[in-house]
């Protein structure tokens, strides 16, 4: 279910909200229920192509919302904060200055640590965590004049060991404290910082790489509400975090997760490895 139709249509009637990694999964999820609630949105990744199939989806819901929102897609690594800041720069001249910054942009992959290469270790830290300070600073400017927010995508490898993932651990619980950072420093702007750390979420890309669908059944078992979360319920939570029911809610790690983080890891573990195994990779 879209947040349209728990909030006012027009909640974000000439608001500005940009998603990085929004092509795709959770972020493109994000970006549609603001999209659904009058949002101009604009979304920023790799593949030029992946964006306009996303730009289309997102045209349908704005003009469903009826409040002639508008949409940009612009390829953008956020590895290249060059490339970032003329995304924001080509955001801010189509749609006006961003209101909201939703820093989604991640890879993620099972790997043993003793595996890893320095590079692999490195180019999650440089996509999630670099990334995130390259977003954050490059919007900066628009979300002082806005008084606008910050929305992470987190995971519960930040605070919760999780196996085969040391180089995402290392790279949300980063950006957890950059969270923090921001929220105390730029707090004097009125300018609020969250991360959301999404459970296992239906048909996303993470959930391919990261678990066997013949696994499933026995995973959900052990996650307090017994489901699947989806990207709409992770869309709404930024919904949340942005709209003004949460206007002093500020430095706050938000857990959409059904409840997972309250039973640890272990299942994931135990997947993982068996998942690695039939690679021949442990
Ligand atoms: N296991 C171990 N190492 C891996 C790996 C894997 N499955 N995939 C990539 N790497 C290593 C590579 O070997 C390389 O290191 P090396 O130079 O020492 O060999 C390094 O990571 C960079 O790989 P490369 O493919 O050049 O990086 P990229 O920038 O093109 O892609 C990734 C980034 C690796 C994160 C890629 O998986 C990606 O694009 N992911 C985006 C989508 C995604 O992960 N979504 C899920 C989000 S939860």
């Amino acid at each position: 279910m879209l947040v349209d139709q728990l909030l006012p249509r027009d909640l974000f009637r000439n608001k500005t909200v940009f998603v990085t990694g929004g092509g795709s999964g959770i972020n493109l999820g994000v970006a549609k229920n603001f999209a659904a609630l009058g949002a101009h949105v604009a979304i920023c990744g790799r593949t030029q192509e992946k964006l306009d199939a996303a730009a289309v989806e997102l045209r349908a819901v704005a003009a469903a919302a009826g409040a002639g929102a508008r949409v940009c897609a612009v390829a953008a690594d956020v590895r290249d904060a060059a490339a970032l800041e003329a995304a924001f720069a080509r955001s801010e001249a189509e749609l006006g200055p961003m209101d909201v910054l939703v820093s989604g942009a991640a890879g993620n992959f099972l790997a043993p640590a003793e595996k890893l290469s320095p590079n692999g270790f490195k180019t999650v830290i440089d996509i999630d965590l670099i990334g995130s300070f390259n977003a954050s600073r490059g919007a900066f400017a628009q979300l002082q004049r806005t008084r606008g927010c910050l929305i992470y995508i987190s995971a519960g490898m930040a605070y919760m060991p999780h196996a085969f993932q040391a180089h995402v651990g290392a790279a949300k619980a980063g950006i957890d404290m950059l969270m923090k950072n921001l929220a105390i420093e730029w707090g004097r702007w009125g300018v609020r910082a969250n991360s959301i750390v999404p459970g296992p979420i239906e048909g996303t890309e993470g959930m391919k790489r990261l678990s066997d669908p013949a696994q499933k059944d026995r995973f959900l078992d052990a996650v307090p509400l017994r489901r699947m979360g989806t990207v709409d319920d992770i869309g709404q939570t930024a919904v949340f975090l942005a709209s003004p029911l949460a206007s002093y809610v500020t430095g706050c790690v938000v857990v959409c997760d059904g409840g997972q983080n309250l039973v640890g890891s272990a299942l994931f573990n135990m997947g993982a490895e068996q998942m690695l195994r039939a690679q021949a990779k442990v």
